[in-house]
């Protein structure tokens, strides 16, 4: 069992005062002299953040604010345009539940986001984590919200010896145990911040810490080692080929992928099923297709390496002018469309 620091209030007034001082000014966050926090837009950056970093995500955030500066808005746009805006954010279903959100808060709620934790979780692809957070920065509700930056700093604080990731409901309850009525929304994003800029997972900036006073890990001279984690089989290799198929117009041939599984519903490259290595390959069109080297990606359960082949040809086929391909392709495919590109230019094929 972890002790809990004695000092429940001395830890918040600490955090707080902290975040006052160096919080991130980021666009979600009501400004200065700014009463309310939109709902939609701390909605649309938590369906955001979740598995990607501040820097990485806040350009698809303006984005989307400027496209679709409502639910409404967001609500009323296609499938495809809201697929190919959030190309390179990676976890596609993540948008297709966005859009089925929007949707739902426009259809079924006259636009207006719910207030509640709970009328929040009822809404499609509203997860716990979604839920607590918006119904937190949103709404001011003391809800308990833990991301991976939170386990962090609560098993920094609390030096919990019991490895990730069977230690997480403990560490729900640890980070249950320090909230409060007064600024829950803060409170929350005090420790987003802390553990994106402090609290950092590999060096911890300790000397710029405002908790190391009651940081049981800071104490025990290795904060670093916090949290444990039980060692993670290695993921597996899967193998496939891409093919890049370029007309003489400076454009190339994609598909639209099914809607359920992985890309569901995303524009893509032409490839084969993702397997063991030497499946068989049976491109798109019969042509001479030249090897271009590889790419490689990593997805949350498998890594891929992927074959790009390339030629030039005519094809039933969505084509597409490169620079738009590159701007509407999930990663992967934009990878080994760069690989092709590059390719192209090496030969001096025209
Ligand atoms: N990561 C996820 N949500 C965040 C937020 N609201 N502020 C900062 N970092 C975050």
């Amino acid at each position: 069992m972890t002790s809990v620091p004695c000092d429940i209030r001395a830890i918040r007034a600490a955090l707080l005062g902290w975040y006052d001082a160096h919080g991130r000014s980021l666009p979600w966050r009501a400004g200065p002299g700014e009463a309310a926090r939109d709902p939609y837009r701390v909605w649309l950056s938590e369906v955001m953040l979740q598995q990607t970093t501040v820097p990485h995500a806040t350009p698809y955030f303006l984005t989307f604010l400027t496209r679709w500066p409502t639910v409404g808005a967001l609500a009323a746009a296609p499938d495809a345009e809201v697929m190919a805006a959030w190309a390179g954010l990676g976890y596609y279903a993540r948008a297709r539940n966005l859009l089925a959100c929007a949707r739902a808060v426009s259809a079924n709620h006259g636009g207006v986001f719910p207030d509640s934790e709970a009328g929040l979780l009822a809404l499609p692809g509203v997860g716990a984590y979604t839920a607590a957070a918006v119904a937190a920065i949103a709404f001011d509700r003391p809800a308990n919200v833990v991301d991976g930056n939170v386990e962090r700093v609560m098993a920094r604080l609390f030096a919990l010896e019991s490895p990730l990731p069977a230690a997480k409901p403990e560490l729900k309850r640890l980070a249950a145990s320090l909230i409060a009525d007064d600024r829950p929304g803060d409170w929350a994003q005090a420790l987003m911040d802390l553990g994106a800029t402090v609290c950092r997972p590999r060096t911890p900036l300790c000397d710029r810490c405002p908790l190391t006073a009651q940081c049981a890990a800071f104490t025990g001279g290795r904060p670093e080692r916090y949290p444990l984690r039980t060692a993670k089989a290695e993921r597996p290799r899967r193998f496939g080929t891409a093919f890049v198929l370029f007309d003489d117009r400076g454009r190339v041939g994609l598909e639209q992928r099914p809607a359920k599984g992985l890309l569901g519903g995303m524009l893509g490259l032409p490839t084969t099923d993702w397997g063991l290595p030497d499946m068989a390959v049976a491109p798109p069109i019969a042509t001479d297709w030249q090897a271009a080297g590889t790419v490689t990606h990593v997805f949350t359960h498998f890594a891929l390496t992927l074959e790009v082949s390339i030629a030039t040809g005519e094809g039933d086929l969505l084509w597409t002018p490169v620079e738009d391909a590159r701007a509407g392709l999930p990663t992967v495919f934009r990878k080994a469309l760069d690989r092709a590109v590059e390719r192209r230019k090496g030969v001096g094929t025209p």
